[in-house]
């Protein structure tokens, strides 16, 4: 694991101070896409907070901001990067140019508006893309994605391409039904056999249990679509400080019940098998985001 960047350093962003992982052969990085049906519910938290417990477990993880045009990740790591995946794209800004250190020793791609420029790209930027992305997957183990809410077109486009999907839900039964609604639809249009979820904000254990109980219930029940559980996050009053101070919980408090609970999900998603697939990767991943978004 690579831990080159001073934790002090990842405030300072107009051009970052660059030094490229060493790339690794292999079969390329997992992808998952945090999303949720009702938003608000903390996948911002949990993309953040589980990429550093997975960098703490030696995987080495990028974290992609594609909450489109909403800069969820830089916000709450108080961060302000002058480039995105679009100057990437359209300036030809080298990738590692857009490739921030941030806390804990993850990496951060703001995807800026480039991702919605998707359907719009001349063969030349495309292969640009493919290339930068194909140099990103042998940097790293595991590209967290945090999207946005709901089953916007692009949010969708998100899960279907990435390797693995992990819904969060809270309590509150709007997010409940919210869910439901978003994984029917990823099964309706055959978008994903199985999906993750995670309940978040949950006050003790019986909450927990039965909104696990009524989700997996219900997907089991009327949709074909598997939804493996994978852990909760208790409401923690230190999430909400660590908000407020831009500084990531598992690193403020490594030691409150949110932390130890987002740990115990990154070990738990280490030590599940990838199911198999013919595309693999962020190659795969930008070749099924490319079809979709055309
Ligand atoms: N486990 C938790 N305990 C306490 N508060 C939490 C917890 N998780 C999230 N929150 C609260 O919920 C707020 C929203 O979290 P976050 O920004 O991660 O959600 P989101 O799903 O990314 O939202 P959006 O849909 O707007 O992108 C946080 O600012 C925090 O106050
Ligand atoms: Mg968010």
């Amino acid at each position: 694991m690579m831990r080159i960047f001073k934790r002090n350093t990842f405030k300072q962003f107009g051009d970052p101070p660059f030094e490229a992982p060493t790339p690794s052969a292999g079969p390329g990085a997992r992808i998952i896409a945090v999303t949720s049906g009702k938003g608000g519910v903390g996948k911002t938290n949990i993309s953040v907070n589980l990429a550093i417990a997975l960098a703490q477990l030696g995987q080495r993880v990028i974290v992609f901001d594609a909450d489109l045009g909403l800069a969820n990740v830089e916000i709450l790591l108080g961060i302000a990067p002058a480039v995105t995946l679009y100057d990437h794209i359209f300036n030809n800004r080298a990738m590692e140019k857009i490739l921030f250190p941030g806390p804990g020793g993850i990496k951060i791609i703001p995807g800026g508006s480039g991702f919605l420029e998707l359907a719009n790209l001349t063969a030349e930027q495309h292969s640009r893309l493919v290339n930068g992305l194909e140099q990103l997957d042998r940097m790293a183990d595991f590209v967290i994605i945090d999207t946005g809410a709901g089953i916007a077109k692009e949010v969708l486009a998100f899960c279907a391409s990435a390797d693995d999907v992990l819904v969060v839900v809270t309590p509150e039964p709007t997010s409940l039904t919210d869910a439901y609604g978003l994984i029917k639809v990823l099964d309706k249009f055959n978008l994903h056999r199985d999906v993750y979820f995670v309940v978040n904000q949950s006050n003790n254990e019986s909450e927990t249990s039965d909104t696990a109980y009524r989700l997996k219930t219900v997907v089991d029940k009327y949709l074909n679509i598997k939804a493996n559980y994978l852990g909760d996050i208790v409401y923690d009053k230190f999430v909400i400080k660590s908000v407020k101070n831009q500084k990531p919980f598992i690193l403020a408090n490594p030691y409150s019940p949110a932390s130890e609970a987002v740990k115990k999900i990154a070990l738990s998603l280490l030590n599940r098998e990838l199911p198999a697939a013919e595309e693999r990767g962020l190659r795969g991943f930008i070749s099924k985001l490319s079809r979709l978004f055309r």
